[in-house]
């Protein structure tokens, strides 16, 4: 077997056997009724439903789908319009100088309106939260979308997806083994592939100097990813199994950052999103110190979508904190390693989409001559029309109605997903598309030449 090919064999076992770790006991009662009910309408025109005899054709010419519960996602989204890993003909790991996915089309999904993910775990509203996950995964399988925030009907003109990325470290660490369980019960031949594994075998590629016993590395992510403690299960199995010793793992919640960088008026009316960093950064810094188990920070996973937005300030503010002195004694020195690796997932994911499409036999077959990727963005807007849905003064869900919701509630259609458009985002995501996301502002923009 060629050497790529036992690589590919590898690592899709690591990938397995992670996962079946990290695999939950029986989903609850609301995760099976959102599965069975998403194919109780074979048309797929109801909320929540889709028609799921479109997969019996062949399914490679339709697009991948990727989603994240708002921009955030956009950055893995970038990573694989930039991905040039493979070489597009011989599928070897080398790159050849084309976009691996050069010929796909791609939905793109940013649950803007049920956003922030990672702050339903702090309320005790897991289930409501695994139950947006799959109808995210519902809307991406099926035709339905509207055409704006007014439409009275939807229409059915989307095309379905082949294949889910998961854009979201809190989707994923809360919802993959939902989705993969719902896609067996549909029988339906599309995959998935999450972030979170994508970063702790990006981990395992760290140099080994970095990642060892006497290390530790450090987690920053939602509260809710924390939480659910997805990272350091993936991350300790996924080492364990390469047989790699097992470095200390500390996790850090941030409860604002990920709106402070999408600028967020409430959330940027009590500080910028580096205080935000630093404070919490802090926080890590004097856990760790009192966990008794305080071996130094060699490498952080950016296990939050936005991070990466934020890469560079991340390392500044560390080695900052690594210098600080008061009365001529550093702090942090002991905690903080000279040298920060940096993972960011979503390079990760790329690949692993790429590997899985292509071990799946899923590529696109190439059309005329070589074509660019595509993308058809949507994002969900609150349904004025829905009954009882309560708004804030800025038009987005009220926090206690958007946390005070009910699983189970089929007919109720609060949100919907519209095409993306300026309009709908706020200027800093705007703009954090323009400077950070070029290949997405080039797609996006070109559909929306408005600013
Ligand atoms: N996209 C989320 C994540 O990666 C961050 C934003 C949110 O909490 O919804 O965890």
């Amino acid at each position: 077997m060629p050497n790529f090919l036992k690589t590919v064999v590898l690592l899709g076992l690591i990938a397995f056997s992670s996962l079946s770790i990290a695999q939950s006991p029986q989903p609850p009662k609301s995760i099976l009724a959102t599965i069975q009910h998403a194919t109780s309408d074979p048309t797929g025109s109801s909320p929540f439903t889709f028609d799921a005899s479109v997969y019996q054709q062949d399914t490679r010419d339709l697009p991948i789908g990727v989603f994240d519960s708002g921009i955030g996602g956009l950055t893995v989204l970038e990573a694989i319009l930039a991905l040039d890993s493979f070489n597009n003909q011989t599928l070897e790991p080398k790159p050849d100088g084309k976009p691996d996915f050069e010929n796909e089309r791609f939905i793109y999904l940013g649950d803007q309106a049920n956003m922030p993910y990672g702050n339903y775990a702090a309320v005790n509203k897991q289930d409501y939260l695994r139950e947006l996950i799959l109808k995210d995964v519902v809307f991406l399988l099926g035709k339905r979308n509207w055409k704006d925030r007014d439409s009275l009907q939807p229409t059915m003109d989307k095309p379905p997806v082949k294949a889910i990325a998961i854009g979201c470290n809190t989707a994923t660490a809360y919802g993959l083994e939902d989705v993969k369980q719902a896609i067996k019960a549909w029988n339906i031949p599309v995959f998935v592939v999450g972030v979170v594994e994508a970063g702790a075998r990006g981990v395992l590629e760290l140099p080994k100097e970095s990642v060892q016993a006497n290390t530790c590395v450090a987690v920053l992510a939602t509260v809710g990813t924390c939480n659910s403690g997805a990272y350091p299960k993936s991350i300790r199995s996924t080492l364990g199994l390469a047989g790699r010793q097992i470095p200390s793992i500390v996790q850090q919640g941030f409860v604002e950052l990920a709106a402070a960088i999408e600028g967020d008026p409430q959330v940027l009316a009590n500080g910028t999103a580096i205080d935000f960093l630093r404070r919490d950064l802090l926080k890590m810094l004097e856990e760790h110190r009192k966990s008794g188990d305080a071996r130094p920070i060699g490498s952080v996973v950016l296990g939050c979508t936005h991070f990466p937005l934020v890469e560079a300030e991340i390392i500044k503010e560390l080695l900052l904190l690594r210098e600080l002195q008061v009365g001529g004694k550093f702090l942090y020195r002991d905690l903080i390693s000279d040298k920060i690796e940096v993972v960011n997932p979503a390079h990760l994911t790329a690949k692993e989409l790429f590997r899985t499409l292509a071990t799946s036999r899923l590529r696109a077959t190439p059309a005329n001559g070589a074509q660019d990727a595509s993308v058809s963005y949507f994002i969900s807007v609150p349904n004025p029309a829905s009954p009882g849905i309560q708004l804030s003064k800025d038009g987005g869900l009220d926090y206690d109605y958007k946390y005070g919701r009910l699983t189970q509630q089929f007919s109720m259609e609060d949100t919907k997903a519209v095409p993306m458009t300026t309009d709908l985002l706020p200027t800093t995501s705007i703009n954090l598309m323009k400077q950070r996301l070029p290949k997405v502002w080039k797609i996006f923009s070109n559909a929306n030449p408005t600013r």
